[in-house]
């Protein structure tokens, strides 16, 4: 809903409004002969509100630092409006100016400025058009996203950002360490030698690139749960699709298999895409017409249409079978690229596809075996233009089974004691998934950069703001 043209024209039906206020930031300014227009936002909603001076009465006001980009007050009389484009405005009589502009400095001046330029100026992107209503979808998805699971009585559960275990089995972790604080030493600033016994957990710590390990505990005793939260990936991916920080939605359930978990996966991203929609009409369509022209006809189309299914094997015959010249050669037992997820799910079905039973060699240790000794109980969910949105699996609660992969994967078990004890001790089959929030909010706007749809990203060789 478009929550602040409503209010105003709630205020409005029992006609003009004397007194009331417009806070906000410049846009822009447009000076005609005895009247100048103001659009004025605040961020609340995409549209703008107009604000009307006439020529001379803010004058000994400050009306002359009314440019863009400067944070101001209005009071005024609110009315429906004269000219066509919008439906009221503010008929002002008296102005604060909070914070001047410099009009020669702003950098924020230009419009259609490349999302490159905005992405260097992201301490001050979030009062143009695109910022602002990517962080609205943002916020309107995770709402949604707490919002279908709080429906269907999972419960919300916090797993550490902080731990000593690599969930996915790749390497690809933060250390987390005292031991490299800087201090002084001899009366010289210097780094410490890194001792992990001295160390404030006194073993290796890293940041999480999963909650899913703790997230599985948690599931053995309250059966469905789920973590939304930041994790972290030290993969050296300088891609529009992966950032070092990134937050990750993770359902977990009790008593279910990969069947149940593929069709909570399915429900679980038409019902948020459909609830954006309705919440978000003004923003959306702001995307549509100038990031993304198919988007809405897209997003429409998942929420009416059932997810295709499709195992690993038969994802890899149609690759074969394409035709098409892939940089990176397709064979069974290697894992999916980008173009060859992408030509899946754009060129072949035209809308998300869930794949299953990847070969286990390419998959997590913690993936449920299949009988036929090759392949996991693995399902990965792609949309178009994304790729991978979700990661998922059911998971091995064989305790054997579990042991000998780890053995094989040369993994030490130590580390994992307690996730192994799971199995041990009232055992129960589980599956569950992972989705890349980042990547949602980029399906749902249209925008193409990873690191436009996080307020401050974080990606190699980038930690600015
Ligand atoms: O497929 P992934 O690696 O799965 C897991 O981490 C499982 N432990 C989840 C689970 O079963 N509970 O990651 C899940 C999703 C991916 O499908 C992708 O959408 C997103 O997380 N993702 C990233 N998003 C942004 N930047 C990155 N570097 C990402 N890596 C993964
Ligand atoms: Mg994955």
């Amino acid at each position: 809903m478009d929550y602040r043209r409503e209010y105003l024209r709630d205020l409005l039906a029992s006609g003009p409004r004397a007194g009331a206020e417009a806070y906000g930031w410049v846009k822009t300014r447009r000076d005609s002969k005895g009247v100048s227009f103001v659009q004025l936002n605040d961020g609340s909603c995409f549209a703008d509100l107009q604000v009307v001076v006439p020529a001379g009465t803010l004058d000994a006001q400050g009306f002359e630092g009314v440019t863009n980009g400067a944070c101001v007050r209005f009071g005024g009389q609110l009315v429906e409006s004269q000219g066509g484009g919008q439906s009221i405005e503010l008929l002002a009589d008296s102005l604060t100016v909070y914070g001047p502009a410099d009009p020669a400095a702003y950098p924020l001046q230009k419009k259609g400025a490349s999302m490159e330029f905005l992405r260097e100026i992201a301490h001050l992107r979030a009062r143009g058009n695109t910022f602002g209503a990517v962080n609205r979808v943002r916020n309107r998805a995770a709402w949604a996203v707490h919002r279908f699971f709080q429906e269907r009585g999972f419960v919300w559960v916090n797993t550490p950002v902080i731990t000593a275990s690599d969930c996915e089995g790749a390497g690809q972790m933060f250390a987390v360490t005292t031991a490299l604080d800087p201090h002084l030493q001899d009366g010289k600033y210097r780094l410490a030698e890194p001792d992990p016994a001295e160390d404030f957990f006194g073993k290796p710590a890293y940041l999480t690139v999963s909650g899913q390990l703790n997230v599985e505990t948690l599931a053995h005793g309250l059966t469905n749960v789920y973590t939304f939260g930041p994790t972290f990936r030290a993969e050296n991916s300088n891609t529009p699709r992966h950032l070092a920080e990134f937050w990750m939605v993770e359902p977990e359930q009790a008593f279910c298999d990969i069947e149940g978990n593929m069709n909570l996966a399915e429900e679980f991203v038409r019902t948020v895409i459909g609830e954006v929609l309705e919440a978000c009409p003004a923003d959306l369509e702001f995307f549509n017409q100038r990031i993304e022209q198919t988007l809405l006809d897209t997003l429409h189309h998942v929420v009416d249409s059932p997810f295709e299914r499709m195992t690993y094997t038969e994802a890899v015959h149609l690759l074969e079978g394409s035709g098409e010249a892939w940089e990176f050669p397709v064979a069974w037992g290697s894992d999916l690229q980008s173009e060859h997820e992408r030509w899946l799910t754009e060129k072949k079905v035209g809308r998300p596809v869930i794949l299953t039973d990847y070969p286990r060699e390419i998959k997590a240790f913690y993936m449920r075996q299949n009988d036929d000794g090759k392949t996991v109980r693995a399902m990965d969910v792609l949309v178009p233009r994304i790729g991978e949105l979700i990661g998922g699996s059911q998971r091995e609660e064989r305790l054997d089974r579990l042991e000998a992969r780890l053995d094989e994967l040369g993994m030490p078990k130590e580390p994992y004691w307690w996730y192994l004890d799971l199995r041990r001790y009232g055992s129960a089959p589980h599956a569950g998934f992972g989705l890349g929030f980042e990547r949602l909010v980029m399906y749902l706007t249209g925008m193409k950069n990873i690191r436009d749809v996080v307020p401050f990203h974080r990606t190699p060789g980038d930690a600015e703001f």
